[in-house]
């Protein structure tokens, strides 16, 4: 076998073989595959798409492409959950302790942020003392006996993957469906999950610009699920502005502990809430999800929810004194009101670009070893939909580092847009996939 021909044949628009693609996949991993050869691969799987055979034996081979994570150890069902990339999604924050305080075991593997997205594991280490780095055998201990953990990425979650994404970002051949899904469930099978929810995003900020591919996006990934007896479902949200108000660590940290305390933005809280309903009814928690979506909202109600998140930061070295006071998290000594010099409605909100402005702040990384200010952010004021007088603040920033202020106050109003007219508010959850077929609302 050779790559040329693996080349020519998909070029040409022919069905690959299992055979063909594991071969692709082995030895991509371990390196006897030039990046040209790989870059050619990918544009004419870009340009001639795979079908749900080939898309399901891809995701298999990256999966085998490297370790496959053993749970077995923890009882229950373990459920996982993936967000297409958001920004300041903070839902991860939420959820974990949320499932968790429903009865449902949470293992979570996290990662760090980079770009204009932040990752959970980085909102996370904004609490004094909290850490990753635990064994893997202390993990599973943790989520027997308190039902929840979260541990760092190891290396060697689908090697493939990592490498095929490197090439897709500089070859123009991210957004293909077949890529993206395969990518994804890769990942979310190597880490040992028996049930997955997904967050697919759809919107100017997402990797799906329309609802149609978003559902297809969706449908390909619960496909796959049922191929591997894991029981999967999409759901498709906006991401036509940032969830909630927060976007930075530590001030996603004390909107997931106002959320906890039910008291977060409504946004947040309601994909909370969908989110978390089916994260507990795949694990088992309830007998339907309108039975989880009850139980949810109990526990957010009556405080259980925020328990389980102080012990979650307490077992894992976390000073639970910064979850009681979240003054005492990291803040900034920068602030900066953007105000608005126009009267009209809030009409777009560029997530993709307020994530970048959030970055130079210091929120994220611009390069793999940039250091995180966690004190940085913005928070919005004002909402899609909105009314906005003259004067009014629209935004706050945050940083430690005062020469941001205008480069970024720049980004943030070159993000968003105001018009005389009334704006309808946006609807959040545009569609839920699972194995019955395609809800739409
Ligand atoms: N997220 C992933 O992990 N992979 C993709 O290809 C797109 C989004
Ligand atoms: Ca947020």
């Amino acid at each position: 076998m050779r790559m040329y021909d693996l080349i020519i044949k998909k070029r040409d628009g022919l069905e690959l073989s299992k055979e063909e693609i594991n071969y692709f996949v082995k030895n991509l991993t371990e390196g006897n595959i030039a990046d040209y050869h790989v870059a050619a691969f990918l544009m004419a799987v870009f340009l001639k798409k795979m079908n749900k055979r080939e898309t399901a034996d891809l995701t298999q081979a990256m999966m085998h492409s490297g370790d496959v994570v053993d749970l077995s150890q923890i009882s229950g069902i373990k459920v996982d959950k993936h967000s297409t990339g958001g920004v300041g999604d903070t839902t991860t924050l939420v959820l974990a302790p949320l499932v968790a305080s429903c009865g449902v075991p949470v293992a979570k593997m996290s990662g760090r942020g980079l770009g204009h997205t932040g990752g959970t594991i980085d909102k996370l280490e904004a609490i004094e003392g909290f850490h990753v780095e635990i064994s893997i055998d202390d993990f599973i201990n943790n989520v027997n006996k308190h039902g929840i953990a979260v541990i760092g990425q190891t290396k060697n979650i689908a090697p493939a993957d990592k490498k095929i994404y490197a090439l897709r970002d500089v070859t123009a051949t991210v957004d293909n469906i077949s890529l993206i899904a395969s990518s994804i469930m890769s990942k979310k099978l190597a880490a040992g999950s028996d049930a997955i929810v997904l967050d697919v995003k759809v919107g100017s900020g997402a990797f799906m610009k329309t609802i149609e591919d978003a559902i297809e996006l969706g449908k390909e990934m619960v496909e796959i699920g049922q191929i591997m007896d894991k029981n999967t479902i999409a759901i498709i949200t906006d991401m036509e502005q940032p969830l909630g108000f927060a976007i930075g660590n530590a001030l996603e940290v004390k909107e997931a502990i106002d959320t906890l305390n039910n008291e977060g933005p409504e946004d947040l809280t309601e994909l909370c809430v969908k989110l978390g309903s089916n994260m507990v009814y795949l694990g088992g928690g309830a007998d339907s999800v309108e039975a989880a979506e009850k139980l949810i909202r109990e526990k957010l109600a009556n405080g259980e929810a925020f328990e389980k998140f102080k012990e979650f930061i307490s077992i894992q070295g976390g000073n639970v004194d910064v979850i009681n006071d979240p003054s005492k998290l990291p803040s900034a000594d920068h602030v900066r009101e953007i105000k608005s010099d126009v009267e009209g409605y809030l009409e777009t909100i560029k997530s993709d670009s307020v994530g970048i402005a959030a970055m130079k702040l210091g929120a994220g990384r611009e390069t793999l070893d940039s250091v995180l200010d966690m004190s940085a952010g913005i928070i919005l004021n004002k909402k899609v939909g909105d009314k906005i007088n003259k004067g009014d603040v629209i935004a706050t920033l945050y940083t430690n580092t005062q020469s941001k202020l205008d480069e970024s106050e720049k980004m943030f109003l070159d993000a968003i847009t105001i018009t005389k007219d009334e704006v309808a508010s946006r609807k959040l959850i545009k569609a839920i996939v699972n194995r019955d077929g395609v809800q739409k609302f």
